[in-house]
């Protein structure tokens, strides 16, 4: 930091000290941790792939990495490490620093290094791409979850170590959850009703379920009243899901060895959330790309999705705490974490009781953005031994003071449209070997 520091002081002296340029010093920092979004025809707004079209950006990229809201990330960095977070150094923040209040140069151009190349809004490089055929969203259709079954046309088992969903048209596609789904449950799926939810106490409209304002109410998942019309006060269901699109979501990438399985002849399940405020009807062709494991794969990656569906969020409630619970039926390897919730979704924890009574906060999100749904990749996984509680704890902001608040006037309950809410946490594990490592040597303080 000193040199950088040293360097731009020095920049306009006499003595030519090195001036920190685009080309030598920023260019690499932007490529490592920005172009991924910031280029043409991607989800941020500017491209940053050129000092041309960096420059007139200067001031705004300075601000925007002092204060830390880019690379957007919002895991707590005090509570877990992760292999996908994108933060920047102390050094490169002070190197952009530096150049700004250099007047911004741009170097040599032989200090430039090869840009990355992004090839049809991908951010992996699929081995194969499965598309959903093309599906109308009319103009109509402001809140839809319409479910399509893809074909893999898999002849052999396949293993998925990265995967992305890339929506055909951004405009209209909310979110994207693909599924892997056996092919003899397909046509009790493609059923128009297979998707409603059918007691008493969900009501559906159009093509959305919600909750309703009656239902029994039960904002702590882990003293559930004791209604027993009520099956499943908190939840977690196993899911196999390669890859999905959520608002500022990126490819899932898993660690070397680790790989999602795709049993051969398994069709896809594309739970598409189509969201047409364009005033005119568009057409969508959303894709899934994946990328094959090209090492042996040593342990299958599945995915507990933990829920409290009962909660009930009180009009104008600006700090409104809902839990679940999820006692986890045998060992498992955590290997990423998700938040879920909508736009009044305001912080998340999770903690592990452990069975010998040991408490860990394993995974925080002080504040949680439904713009920036990320998937926290751990850097050293451990084991979540059979028995082990997870206790999730999200608050939600109802007021009018949450800018994102699409009505603080109304009670809010469980619903499919993202202007009701949801609370979950995913938890993508691995199952464990037991013949292989214990429980105790597993565990690692640095994760
Ligand atoms: C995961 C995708 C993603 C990454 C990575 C990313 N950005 Fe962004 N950025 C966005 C999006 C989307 C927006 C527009 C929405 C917003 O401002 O929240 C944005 C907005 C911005 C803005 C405009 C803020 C304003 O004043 O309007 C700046 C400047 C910026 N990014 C700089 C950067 C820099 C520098 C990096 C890397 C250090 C970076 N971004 C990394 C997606 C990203």
């Amino acid at each position: 930091m000193k040199k950088v520091l040293l360097a731009a002081t020095l920049a306009s002296s006499v003595y030519a000290a090195p001036a920190v340029t685009f080309n030598k010093d920023v260019a690499p920092i932007l490529y490592k941790n920005c172009v991924v979004c910031h280029h043409p025809n991607d989800i941020a707004p500017m491209s940053l792939l050129t000092y041309k079209e960096a420059r007139p950006w200067a001031a705004a990229i300075r601000q925007a990495v002092v204060t830390r809201t880019m690379p957007p990330w919002h895991a707590d960095p005090n509570v877990g490490h992760y292999l996908n977070d994108p933060r920047l150094s102390n050094d490169e923040i002070a190197t952009i620093e530096a150049w700004v209040k250099a007047g911004s140069p741009e170097g040599d151009p032989k200090d430039l290094p090869p840009a990355p190349v992004f090839k049809d809004g991908w951010h992996i490089k699929p081995d194969v791409v499965l598309t959903i055929p093309e599906t109308t969203v009319a103009a109509a259709n402001q809140d839809d979850y319409e479910y399509i079954y893809v074909p893999t046309n898999f002849t052999e088992d396949k293993w998925v170590q990265a995967a992305e969903v890339v929506p055909g048209d951004r405009r209209v596609v909310h979110h994207a959850t693909v599924s892997v789904v056996a092919a003899k449950d397909v046509p009790k799926l493609e059923n128009p009703n297979a998707h409603a939810e059918e007691d008493q106490f969900h009501f559906r409209t159009g093509k959305v379920n919600h909750l309703k304002m009656d239902a029994p109410v039960s904002d702590d998942g882990c003293v559930a009243s004791n209604d027993p019309r009520v099956k499943d006060w908190s939840g977690g269901y196993l899911n196999y899901v390669p890859a999905i699109y959520l608002p500022g979501h990126l490819a899932e990438t898993r660690p070397p060895g680790y790989a999602l399985k795709i049993p051969a002849g398994s069709y896809l399940q594309f739970q598409v959330h189509y969201s047409n405020r364009l005033g005119e009807t568009v057409k969508d062709r959303t894709s899934i790309g994946l990328v094959f494991a090209k090492e042996p794969v040593e342990h299958e990656v599945a995915q507990y999705e933990i829920w409290n569906n009962w909660f009930l969020i009180p009009p104008g409630d600006g700090n409104h705490k809902v839990t679940s619970c999820y006692t986890l039926p045998k060992d498992v390897e955590a290997v990423a974490y998700t938040a879920h919730m909508h736009f009044r979704g305001k912080s998340m924890q999770t903690e592990a009781i452990y069975p010998d009574g040991r408490h860990e906060l394993l995974f925080s999100v002080p504040k949680y953005d439904f713009r920036w749904q990320e998937t926290y990749f751990l850097k050293q996984h451990f084991i979540l031994p059979k028995g082990t509680k997870l206790i999730t704890t999200a608050y939600f902001d109802n007021s009018a003071n949450n800018p994102l608040n699409p009505d603080p006037s109304k009670a809010i309950r469980w619903g499919e449209p993202s202007n009701e809410e949801m609370m979950g946490f995913w938890l993508a594990f691995a199952d464990v070997d037991t013949t292989k490592q214990s429980a105790q040597a597993a565990r690692h303080p640095e994760r």
